[in-house]
């Protein structure tokens, strides 16, 4: 995996982004490749080969507005590159084994990688210091004066709008009617962001608290993204919702945090670094194995606590509540019954909280990376971007099983939620089929997706939203019509 680093930037913002998107793209393909997914592998080297070739254009037309003297030798580079990968690309689409696959995509990833690369950092640095820097902003009263950040000059934008519009009277999804014009864009989407980690805290023990529950919200901010354009009559389920996050965090303060400073180990941390200068990031840095587990033992004897205890009363089972779990119960209720749902805390929802901190593991980067897969198969099978190979049948479906052993068991439930709640076509007839993987009934779908079943039933005592679902797949298919047609009949260039 290669990440950007500040070195690479080339002063243009626009390349700077397009170098950015080609990281990304290639590091997909390697995330595909390791997986041994071949048609997505041989989706995402198309996306890549494609955004190479529209980068190279708007890259050589800001080379020409800027008199760049070696934009005719850069030239030359660039399509050099842009001949060995498209050799791979067919070497790796002609390949018939998977061995074969193999060896030509991590080639092919290989190159890109080195070559990207080296070239970004030798090659485009050449032109760097050509691109003409905007004057600093005027610095406000008692601000230290920093260097402006190069902004795009007259001559860049106008050499960008150029690139655009060539690559736009080539392109055939430029030429979309514009009824089909929102096949050009990616879905989009409400991603919500992670706040950036505090400091400054005035004791220990809160600063704990705050790295611990930091961990949590990395989980609750993932399952929080949802597509307001969706008109979705269900609220979220509580794991999804801000206002949950917000109680739940309330909720360890009160009776969980107390458990796990309670332990000696954690308090001994202080005196072993400057924590004060720490933030709840870095702080993870500085947890040892032992500690760890330290940790996790008082998280876990904390949600124990609080269990309901079964007995057995004439013969038959009950659970006795105590009154801590009352106090719980009352204090995760949802402010309005819109705002999440969540069924009354019992022992399995108990074992979900718990879930949900994991001292050993940051889960935020293979989270993030697992829905980008997500994203990108539901693109490809189910909404296709006309620019994009479509991906087979049962694709999105088949992903979203396999996450089942990538992570606590728990979240894959939540996992599939949030598809529901980002993509349209994900609905709740996708869900209903979904299940049947899953178990011969409710009852035993409901071990592995309780919430999700929970959903569904809840759905169908909603008659309306079979009707709204149907009529929205049906102008869908429709739409689909109409840019098949299109592209039958669309006028030939030479
Ligand atoms: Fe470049
Ligand atoms: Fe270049």
């Amino acid at each position: 995996m290669i990440a950007w680093r500040d070195a690479m930037s080339v002063g243009s913002p626009a390349l700077d982004a397009d170098h950015k998107k080609l990281i990304e793209l290639i590091n997909l393909t390697e995330e595909w490749l390791g997986r041994e997914s071949w048609p997505q592998v041989g989706a995402v080297i198309d996306d890549l080969l494609l955004y190479v070739q529209e980068h190279f254009r708007r890259e050589e037309a800001i080379q020409a507005a800027i008199k760049f003297p070696d934009t005719e030798a850069h030239r030359r580079l660039h399509e050099a590159l842009a001949a060995r990968a498209r050799l791979l690309h067919d070497k790796f689409k002609a390949a018939a084994t998977d061995a074969e696959r193999r060896t030509c995509g991590a080639v092919l990833a290989k190159v890109l990688n080195e070559w990207l690369i080296d070239h970004i950092l030798k090659q485009d640095m050449k032109f760097k210091s050509l691109i003409p820097k905007k004057a600093p902003p005027p610095p406000t009263a008692g601000a230290e004066l920093k260097t402006g950040l190069p902004q795009p000059s007259d001559e860049e934008l106008a050499a960008e709008r150029k690139a655009r519009r060539e690559a736009r009277e080539k392109d055939v999804e430029y030429e979309l009617p514009p009824n089909l014009a929102y096949l050009l864009k990616r879905i989009e989407y409400v991603i919500p962001h992670l706040p950036s980690p505090a400091t400054g805290f005035d004791s220990f023990e809160k600063f704990c608290e705050a790295a611990i529950c930091r961990r949590i919200d990395k989980v609750l901010v993932f399952f929080q993204r949802h597509n307001p354009a969706l008109s979705l009559e269900l609220p979220p389920v509580f794991l999804s919702s801000p206002e949950f996050a917000e109680k739940f965090r309330e909720a360890i303060v009160k009776f969980i945090f107390p458990v796990i400073w309670d332990s000696r180990q954690i308090r001994m941390l202080a005196t072993s670094y400057a924590w004060a200068e720490d933030d709840t990031e870095t702080f993870w840095e500085h947890v040892t194995r032992p500690l760890e587990q330290s940790i996790l033992l008082g998280w876990t004897q904390g949600w124990d606590d609080l269990k309901l205890l079964e007995t057995k009363k004439d013969g038959l089972k009950v659970f006795q509540v105590k009154d801590n779990t009352k106090a719980l119960r009352e204090m995760l209720q949802p402010s309005s019954p819109q705002a999440y749902d969540i069924p009354k805390i019992g022992n399995r929802e108990i074992e979900t909280f718990k879930s949900l901190l994991d001292p050993a593991n940051d889960w935020w980067e293979t989270l993030n990376r697992a829905w980008r897969i997500c994203h990108d198969l539901y693109e490809q099978e189910k909404d296709p971007r006309i620019f994009q190979q479509k991906a087979r049948e049962g694709a999105f479906r088949d992903n979203l099983l396999a996450t089942f052993n990538r992570f606590p068991p728990q979240w894959v439930d939540f996992l599939v939620l949030a598809c529901h709640r980002v993509f349209p076509r994900i609905s709740t007839a996708f869900l209903e089929s979904f299940a049947t993987n899953l178990g011969r009934n409710d009852a035993e779908r409901e071990a592995h997706i309780p919430y999700t079943i929970r959903y569904l039933r809840q759905a169908r005592e909603i008659p309306g939203i079979r009707d709204r679902e149907r009529d929205e797949e049906m102008e869908w298919q429709l739409r689909m019509k109409e840019l098949s047609d299109y592209l039958a009949h669309r006028p030939k260039k030479e």
